[in-house]
């Protein structure tokens, strides 16, 4: 049984540990830590998904699950806790940016962009300052009032 729940301050290393099998970058991620969630299975963390909150936008990040659990609705799991998570936090609008997934948000909802739309608090965020290069696509969605809390 694999549950989703908020990560814990000694998640860390297994959270760091997972991006960076998974090619995603580490920077910035103090950031999103209030506001993250792991997938806990009995072999411990398989997936990780994180907002950081600027206002009332925010940027959802590091959304990954481990290659042997893919494909049974996990990915969709941690994105639509996350949205909760923001929702929640008071986020209108999730922004995201990435290089390998950008065909598979469209299916949580999530649409095409230009970078340079996101709002300028975003666009100081490490991830659009140096972690995500030029070429990422910036995908975003507009939050329904009524996503449940995780
Ligand atoms: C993207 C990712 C989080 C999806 O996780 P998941 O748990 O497999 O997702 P789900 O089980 O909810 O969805 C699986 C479906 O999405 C498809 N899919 C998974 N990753 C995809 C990708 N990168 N691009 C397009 N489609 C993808 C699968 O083929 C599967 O399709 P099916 O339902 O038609 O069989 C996972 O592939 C991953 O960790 N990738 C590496 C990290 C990454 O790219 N993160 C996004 C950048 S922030």
């Amino acid at each position: 049984m694999i549950e989703i729940e908020r990560a814990r301050p000694t998640d860390r290393m297994a959270i760091e540990g997972l991006l960076a099998a998974n090619g995603l970058p580490e920077a910035g991620l103090e950031f999103a830590l209030g506001a993250a969630l792991v997938a806990r299975g009995d072999a411990g963390i398989v997936g990780f998904a994180a907002v950081e909150i600027y206002g009332s936008d925010g940027l959802l990040r590091s959304v990954c699950v481990e290659p042997d659990h893919r494909g049974i609705g996990l990915g969709r799991r941690l994105v639509e806790q996350a949205e909760a998570l923001a929702r929640q936090s008071g986020v209108d609008e999730l922004f995201l940016l990435t290089e390998t997934a950008a065909e598979w948000f469209p299916r949580l909802g999530y649409r095409p962009g230009r970078r340079e739309s996101a709002p300028a608090p975003l666009q100081t965020s490490p991830e659009f300052t140096g972690a995500c290069p030029i070429g990422a696509a910036l995908l975003r969605k507009r939050l329904s009032r009524s996503a449940i809390v995780a």
